[in-house]
Parts: structure tokens; C-alpha cells; sequence
């Protein structure tokens, strides 16, 4: 079967994540499109007997998992997760993430954080050579928000960005909010040639309450393609 459409190529990445769950496992679930296939198989391996419980990394997660049948708990409520398994809004090939188009990334920083292991999920338009072309997303508090996406704009331009053009998302009128009650912004970066020294400016501008650079907390990529998907990780120790 060929995966023609991009929504069959998410499908194929979230199916083939399911080889990575067994029994007893405490599974962090995704948000977005790509990780909502994922839940609903999970459900549905649920309803088949496999005993996981899943922790939700937003709002959409929880209702979607429950609707799906998967027994869920709080984060803090568990003394590890095993293993969580999201989609990207763009990924290289040394497992770096741009997250956050759904407007979940602090949520999901947190969840991926404290995972044993976290594998991203897309399609193959996602998967690039340099990130950047996707707009960074920006969670930042209301208070002063402008003063805060100034000092992320500067960042991006000091960091090396081609760009360094930061909107507030759905605009003034109609503010995207994310679950924790901030607003949301993206920074069109263009290309971003040192992901992690941008993170770690970000990181420090206060008032960015967290940016959607995710480096060094994704440890595979499953990436669907016309002709199935594919499983990318680092090279086991000893096999450089
Ligand atoms: C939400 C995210 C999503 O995982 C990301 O936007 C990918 O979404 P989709 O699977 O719908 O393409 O980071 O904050």
C-alpha cells in the first residue's frame, strides 16, 4: 500500500510507534494530528489488553486519550514515564525538534523531560536538513509581551538566524492562549545555523516562559514515507 497523502504518511510513522510499547510501560501521548493516530491505536491496543497508562501532554491529549479508552495519570503522580511518543512540526538528523505548532510545546518539553525515551513521529516533509523554515513557537506570559518578543527578535538575529521576525499568533484581535493561560508567538527564523546556542538565549530572555527548540530530549525519529516508514536512531554505542 502507498501512502499518498501526508495524513497517510503521519498514519504509517504513528502505527509503526506501537513496536515501541509493551506492557506495563507509563506512555507519555503526543499532540497534533500525527500523535492523535497514535493515540487511537494505542486505545484500540488497549481495548486488546495491553495495560499502559498514558500521561497527556495537553488538554486535546487528555480528552482524545480518554475517548480512546487509555487509563491516564498526572505526571507527578508517576515516578517516571518509560517512553512518550509526539509528533514535530520539524526534525534533523541529530534528533533536534522544532515543536509547538499546536501551541503545546511547554507541556510537551516537560512530559519529554522526563522520559526514558522519547521517539518523534511525522511525515517525511518534516524531517530537514537545517531547521528553521518552520516559525519557532514562543509560549510567553501576557504581561509585557511585546518587551519579550523584541528581546526573542534580537536573540535570533545575535544567534545568526536569517530572520528574526516575531508575530503574536491568530493576531491581536484573536490571541492564540495556550492551556496554561500565555500567549503564543512565532519567530520566523528562516534557517537557524546554531540550534542550540538560540535555545540557550531563549532560554534566558524572562517572560519566554518556553520555546519550542526541543535538543537533546528526542532520542528517535520515525518518519512516514509513500512506502512505509522509517525508524531513525543514533548509532548504538561502539557502531560509529
Ligand atoms: C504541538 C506539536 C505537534 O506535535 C506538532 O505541531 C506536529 O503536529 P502535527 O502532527 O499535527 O503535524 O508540537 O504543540
Amino acid at each position: 500500500m502507498t501512502n499518498n497523502t501526508a495524513d497517510d504518511r503521519k498514519r504509517a510513522a504513528a502505527l509503526k510507534a506501537l513496536d515501541f510499547i509493551h506492557d506495563g510501560m507509563i506512555v507519555g501521548l503526543g499532540t497534533g494530528s500525527t500523535a492523535a493516530h497514535f493515540v487511537k491505536a494505542l486505545g484500540a491496543k488497549v481495548k486488546a489488553g495491553l495495560r499502559i497508562t498514558g500521561v497527556a501532554t495537553s488538554a486535546a491529549a487528555e480528552t482524545l486519550a480518554i475517548e480512546a479508552g487509555i487509563p491516564l495519570a498526572e505526571l507527578d503522580a508517576v515516578p517516571h514515564v518509560d517512553i512518550t511518543i509526539d509528533g514535530a512540526d520539524e526534525a534533523d538528523r541529530s534528533f533536534r525538534l522544532i515543536k509547538g505548532g499546536g501551541a503545546a510545546h511547554l507541556r510537551e518539553k516537560i512530559v519529554a523531560n522526563t522520559s526514558r525515551r522519547m521517539i518523534a513521529i511525522m511525515d517525511d516533509t518534516k524531517l530537514v536538513e537545517s531547521l528553521g523554515r518552520f516559525p519557532l513557537p514562543l509560549e510567553i506570559l501576557p504581561f509585557a509581551a511585546r518587551t519579550t518578543m523584541r528581546h526573542a527578535a534580537d536573540a535570533a538575529a545575535a544567534a545568526g538566524c536569517a530572520g528574526n521576525f516575531v508575530r503574536l499568533r491568530g493576531g491581536d484581535a484573536h490571541p492564540a492562549i495556550s492551556d496554561n493561560g500565555n500567549l503564543i508567538a512565532d519567530l520566523d527564523c528562516g534557517t537557524i545555523p546554531d540550534p542550540e546556542g538560540l535555545a540557550t538565549a531563549l532560554s534566558a530572555i524572562p517572560g519566554l516562559v518556553e520555546h519550542g527548540l526541543f535538543i537533546g530530549l528526542c532520542h528517535g525519529l520515525i518518519v512516514g514515507r509513500p512506502e512505509g516508514a522509517e525508524v531513525i536512531e543514533p548509532p548504538a554505542h561502539g557502531a560509529e
